[in-house]
């Protein structure tokens, strides 16, 4: 997409959005967390990613995939041949969720309930970027951009039409893979993993 003055005035309302977002009260989670965690990338982006929330670094340093998931997620990228520079990158959910326990602060699922007061930011996140292809890393980004529950197994390797346009893609998120026990299973599942990450960004022609 040609940077053109239309180009000029997208950034500027994602700008907004961003601001707008910083003091989302939509749901009671903004309440424990730090701030809000947006999305990031260029705004002409043909290709999103969206995971399910920012985990506990994210939260401090209020960007999205920046911490152990987070370099899982860059190192699949740069194998795929994707520069992350070039995509748009956001969660599902903007807020940490998580449990106190001592001085650690546990990740815990967001609900359907805090999925569904979410999803007004991620779509008007896509309404301004309009990506050919989204990818949902994980089951809460799947629900969150198909408002239905999905079963990754089912479900992945295949485009999926976006009830907001666009194609979707469902992969498994690179958290489940820092947690497979199983050397040999781990390996095979993050080589799974990058070629779900290959594809995706081939459809881009
Ligand atoms: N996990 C996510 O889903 N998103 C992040 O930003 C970090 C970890």
């Amino acid at each position: 997409k040609a940077r053109t003055q239309i180009g000029g005035n997208i950034q500027a309302a994602w700008e907004a959005l961003r601001e707008e977002a910083m003091g989302c009260k939509r749901c009671h989670l903004w309440k424990p967390a730090t701030q809000t965690v947006f999305g990031e990338g260029p705004v002409d982006a043909r290709l999103m990613f969206v995971g399910e929330q920012p985990g506990d670094q994210e939260d401090l340093a209020g960007k999205p995939f920046v911490g152990p998931a987070g370099q899982m997620f860059d190192r699949a990228l740069a194998q795929a041949g994707v520069d992350r520079s070039t995509v748009y990158v956001t969660n599902s959910v903007k807020h940490f969720k998580f449990e106190p326990r001592g001085k650690r602060r546990i990740h815990s699922k967001p609900d359907a309930g805090e999925i569904d007061a979410c999803r007004w930011w991620i779509e008007q996140e896509t309404a301004l970027v309009k990506p050919q292809v989204t990818v949902a890393l994980g089951a809460t980004a799947a629900r969150s951009l198909l408002g239905r529950t999905v079963t990754i197994s089912r479900e992945r390797g295949q485009a999926i039409a976006l009830p907001s346009g666009g194609e979707g893609w469902i992969t498994v998120h690179p958290s489940y893979l820092l947690r497979i026990p199983d050397r040999a299973k781990a390996e095979d599942e993050y080589a799974r993993f990058v070629e779900d990450l290959r594809t995706a960004a081939a459809r881009l022609g």
